[in-house]
């Protein structure tokens, strides 16, 4: 059977929250599950360099996130997870990249024009200021991430869109010159009903600091439930759940069902109160399991990273050879062979 190859990367800068879970780490482990398809996820260790130059938090996040996927029964058997840095022929493959990639086409990506655009509103005159070459050719270390494993679907954010196009027009590019040997990835967008919001009812999100970690120990998580804003209606006055936080957290968890109950509370007026130590019993129910594994998980790195190691060899299984055909093909090889 041919298997669709599904490729996404984190970028190991934070701590994964609830939003992660939802938008990303659950439908991935979910995936990770099926006979049809042979996913790749890994950890992007090289990517969080463009945002992060604190050493410390870029090891601890990515043993953090390796130990929240495997804790959350991520199919190591079936999906390949690996560590960007493991595999040393992205980074070969990048270079090769950059000389197709169109410097024009770079300067058209989201992530630099923004950076620019404040740069020019903050009066500074040179529009560059504290750019560095990492942000500005981020999206081709991206593309050889994805056409590394000849990936057909990438499941990403919105904010990621641009790259992934990036990312065909960089292989096609590059199959026009030397001839047809990347995919043309597409991007996989979760559905809009993935979004979730976070304490203070803006898209939760890191950039926000509005989040709750996923395996936030159980006084804490009950604390910052506590802390989602609501609006002042009080006990027995109906409520909307439409722009609920707390509602929106608990319907991407919950049944059909438990979403319809859960309605009608609402129109019956249950206080917030009651609706927050609802939530905390609900979320904290469903995630100890997952969180006892991870809490043994952060005690047994070597374990973690003997996960880390298995995955790196399967995809270098694919990306030393894969790399021999491309550095071949653009005329780089031993004269011999
Ligand atoms: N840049 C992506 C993000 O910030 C992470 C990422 C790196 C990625 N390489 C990738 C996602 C390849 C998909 C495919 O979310």
């Amino acid at each position: 059977m041919n298997k669709a190859i599904v490729l996404t990367g984190i970028t190991t800068t934070g701590t994964p929250h609830l939003g992660n879970y939802v938008g990303a780490i659950r439908p991935a482990i979910a995936a990770s599950k099926e006979a049809s398809l042979l996913p790749f996820y890994f950890l992007a260790d090289y990517h969080a360099l463009i945002k992060c130059q604190e050493p410390t938090r870029v090891q601890q996040s990515s043993f953090e996130i390796a130990a929240t996927w495997l804790a959350l029964g991520l199919d190591t058997d079936n999906a390949v997870f690996y560590r960007q840095s493991d595999v040393p022929e992205i980074m070969e493959l990048t270079w090769i990249l950059t000389c197709v990639a169109s410097k024009g086409l770079m300067n058209r990506a989201h992530a630099y024009k923004a950076a620019v655009a404040d740069n020019e509103q903050s009066g500074e005159n040179d529009p560059d200021k504290g750019i560095t070459m990492g942000l500005f050719s981020y999206p081709i270390l991206m593309a050889a991430d994805i056409l590394m494993f000849k990936a057909n679907k990438v499941p990403v954010g919105k904010d990621q869109i641009q790259h992934i196009e990036m990312a065909r027009d960089i292989a096609a590019r590059f199959n026009h010159i030397y001839g047809p040997h990347f995919a043309l990835p597409e991007a996989v967008i979760a559905e809009h009903g993935a979004t979730l919001t976070g304490l203070d009812g803006r898209k939760m999100s890191k950039s926000y600091q509005n989040t709750i970690p996923l395996f936030e120990p159980e006084k804490k998580l009950r604390k910052l439930i506590n802390k989602i804003v609501t609006n002042s209606l009080l006990p027995g006055e109906p409520k909307l759940t439409e722009g609920c936080t707390l509602f929106s957290i608990y319907q991407a968890f919950a049944s059909p069902d438990e979403i319809v109950q859960m309605r009608e509370n609402y129109a019956n007026g249950m206080g917030w109160g009651d609706m927050k130590k609802i939530l905390f019993d609900y979320l904290n129910n469903h995630l100890a399991p997952a969180r006892e594994r991870y809490e043994v998980l952060l005690q047994r790195p070597e374990h973690i990273e003997e996960q880390l190691q298995e995955g790196a060899k399967k995809a270098r299984a694919v990306s030393v050879p894969f790399l021999q055909e491309i550095r071949k093909s653009v005329g780089i090889h031993r004269i011999s062979s």
